[in-house]
């Protein structure tokens, strides 16, 4: 099982619209996923028709809680979801002292059936988003290409870095930054996403997400991207960047069947 947390203090950057589309994608080719809502919002649940406050599923805030018992909700054959609810705020200004909860808890066996656990995590720089780091293999860094978002994408990085400087036992693997909402048709585009290069080389993931209807629309059908339009761009930008991002974690002996190269 390896685990990657999205992160980003940016709000509305595309976090929990990468950690949906994402998971389904993988999930429908065969790869058991699992989502951890690390973000009080509950956004997750919403984007999935899944009830958050079911009382006999596994909730994140179970999880920060130490507790492990109950079911955890599957949603589907290979996807399955630990939501969170505004319940979790109470542990936001907890710090992390030594390990983290979490990381503890995903290396217990209910969770090693998984083969990626997928972290979604609020826009703050909070002890949440740390414990989302701290319990992760890899995380990585979506960004709309606008104006302060390479200041927001330093920001994001440093945090991360000292995150996990000051825990002895991780060493989570920066996956890069990936672009979201692009339109290429804006003229600050092509300078943006040279300086992004410029900084980032080859941690700037070569997939990108354009901004579309698809992605935005699909929600209120209670869609993700791969179900909503079948032969839409959304949707082969969402599986290529699913696969590249595989490649990355080095778990590309899990092929992705439906190649749009
Ligand atoms: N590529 C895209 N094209 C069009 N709309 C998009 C795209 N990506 C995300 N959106 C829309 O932008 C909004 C914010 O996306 P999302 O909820 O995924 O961001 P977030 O980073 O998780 O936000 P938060 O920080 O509040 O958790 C949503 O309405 C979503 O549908
Ligand atoms: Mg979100």
């Amino acid at each position: 099982m390896k685990s990657l947390a999205i992160l980003c203090q940016k709000g509305g950057v595309g976090k929990t619209t990468l950690v949906v589309n994402i998971a389904k994608i993988y999930s429908k080719n065969d790869i058991k996923t699992l989502i951890i809502d690390l973000d009080p919002q509950g956004n997750t649940s919403t984007y999935l028709d899944f009830d958050k406050n079911n009382k006999n599923i596994l909730t994140s805030q179970d999880l920060l809680l130490g507790k492990t018992q109950k079911e955890i909700g599957f949603l589907e054959e290979n996807l399955a979801i630990i939501p969170s609810n505004e319940t979790i705020l109470k542990f936001n200004n907890e710090k992390i002292v030594g390990g983290s909860i979490l990381q503890q808890k995903l290396k217990s066996f209910v969770f090693s059936n998984f083969d990626i656990v997928i972290i979604d995590t609020p826009p703050t720089m909070s002890s949440l988003v740390q414990e989302a780091i701290s319990a992760s293999d890899f995380y990585l860094i979506p960004t709309k290409p606008e104006f302060l978002a390479i200041e927001g994408v330093s920001q994001a990085m440093k945090f991360a870095k000292e995150t996990i400087s000051r825990q002895i036992s991780i060493s989570p693997i920066f996956l890069g930054v990936v672009l979201n909402q692009v339109d290429i048709t804006r003229s600050s585009y092509i300078d943006f996403e040279k300086e992004l290069e410029y900084l980032l080389a080859d941690k700037l993931i070569n997939s990108k997400i354009s901004n579309s209807a698809e992605v935005a629309d699909s929600p209120f059908y209670l869609k993700t991207v791969d179900e909503f339009d079948e032969h839409s761009k959304s949707k082969k930008e969402f599986y290529k960047l699913a696969k590249e991002l595989l490649e990355r974690m080095a778990l590309n002996e899990k092929i992705i069947e439906q190649s749009y190269n």
